[in-house]
């Protein structure tokens, strides 16, 4: 990556532009010397702290979030591995933190992408005037993040922000990933096969992956210090959507009241934010922007649970329950559905259809 193709150079002068340029020039100065191999789409995957990143622009995002952004007690920060429920999330955070703000008649997410209206923390600190933008939006900011919370410096996870975290099933998110990346390549560029997509994920090599990793970083956080990270699960938002939602607002310490329950505002918010909702949306159905990387509609496919079940091999699936079992040692396995005796096709090298995980109902 050369330091000519970033194109928003912070301006000169300024301390707090010097401090961003000393950023830059190390992250130009790393990234020929990282661990590299292919990205889903145009740029290719490097090995940074453990993670694989896309190669420019979310390596320095990561770099300039971990020098210079300031975290307030009062931020909320949505954290996700790519995939895995960011588009529903960001607009229910959303929708909870400003319900009385809003009419639901009118409301901001009938008219805009969720992607329109929460910062992308490291996608928004490379913007030359990052600061003063983050540092303009009102108390208590929302953002969202795909870096791993091992990556976040000490200071920001002891000073106080909220982290909500969504995962999902990995075989989910390998089938949801492939079918985006599909849109994503330019057309000349010929389809990523599923299968290499498959030994793509299985080695790591996803954005922001290894997937497991990212999962586990989050998962051990929300152990220690539940009061500032809230781990949340796909499947469960989608089983039990007013539940989930009740439990995100009293950690986001905006509890529902009963008067608001009995006038079904909980009702409210999760219908507004729904797959069938959202995607129906005019905003969310045609290609309009040339201002974001992803266009909205490119961010709704199904929204449902188990579609791996139509793409995946029997073999495909037993390989990723093997290292979902190894990885996260036995958390999610049961909420996935994934087998934990695996020792008889380890044994046989084959395994029968019918052994493996039944479909999720909804
Ligand atoms: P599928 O490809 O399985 O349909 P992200 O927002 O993190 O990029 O994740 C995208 C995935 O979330 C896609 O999954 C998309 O369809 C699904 N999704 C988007 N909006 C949703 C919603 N409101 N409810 C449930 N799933 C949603």
């Amino acid at each position: 990556m050369a330091a000519s193709s970033f194109t928003s150079l912070p301006n000169e002068g300024d301390q707090e532009s010097q401090g961003y340029q000393t950023t830059y020039k190390r992250c130009n100065d790393i990234i020929p010397t990282l661990p590299r191999d292919t990205g889903w789409w145009l740029s290719n995957l490097c090995q940074y702290q453990g993670f694989w990143l896309s190669s420019s622009h979310a390596i320095l995002g990561l770099m300039l979030v971990q020098d210079h952004f300031m975290s307030k007690p009062t931020d909320i920060i949505l954290a996700t591995s790519p995939k895995c429920g960011t588009t529903w999330l960001r607009a229910l955070i959303f929708a909870t933190i400003n319900r009385t703000s809003y009419d639901f008649a009118t409301h901001p997410l009938l008219t805009n992408n969720p992607q329109a209206l929460v910062p992308f923390l490291e996608g928004h600190i490379r913007v030359n005037d990052s600061t003063s933008f983050l540092e303009s939006l009102p108390s208590p900011r929302f953002l969202s993040t795909h870096i791993p919370y091992s990556l976040f410096p000490d200071s920001m996870k002891t000073s106080g922000p909220k982290f909500v975290y969504v995962c999902r099933n990995p075989k989910d998110v390998l089938v949801s990933k492939w079918k985006f990346a599909e849109k994503m390549r330019p057309k000349e560029m010929p389809p990523l096969s599923l299968q290499d997509a498959f030994e793509l994920f299985c080695n790591g090599v996803s954005h922001y992956g290894p997937f497991w990793d990212h999962v586990l970083s989050y998962w051990k956080a929300s152990l220690e210090t539940p009061e500032t990270v809230l781990f949340l699960i796909y499947e469960d938002m989608k089983r039990e959507p007013l539940v989930q939602v009740k439990r995100l607002a009293e950690f986001l310490g905006k509890p529902f009241s009963p008067e608001e329950e009995r006038e079904g505002v909980v009702q409210e918010i999760v219908r507004l934010c729904s797959f069938k909702n959202l995607s129906t949306l005019e905003v969310n159905k045609s290609i309009i922007s040339t201002e974001y990387f992803v266009q909205n509609p490119y961010f709704f496919r199904k929204g449902e649970v188990g579609d791996w079940e139509n793409h995946l091999t029997p073999e495909m699936v037993a390989r990723l329950d093997q290292i979902t079992k190894e990885k996260l040692e036995g958390i999610l396995c049961d909420k996935w559905k994934v087998r934990i005796d695996l020792s008889r096709e380890e044994n046989d090298g084959e395994q029968s259809t019918d052994q493996l995980p039944t479909p999720r109902s909804e």
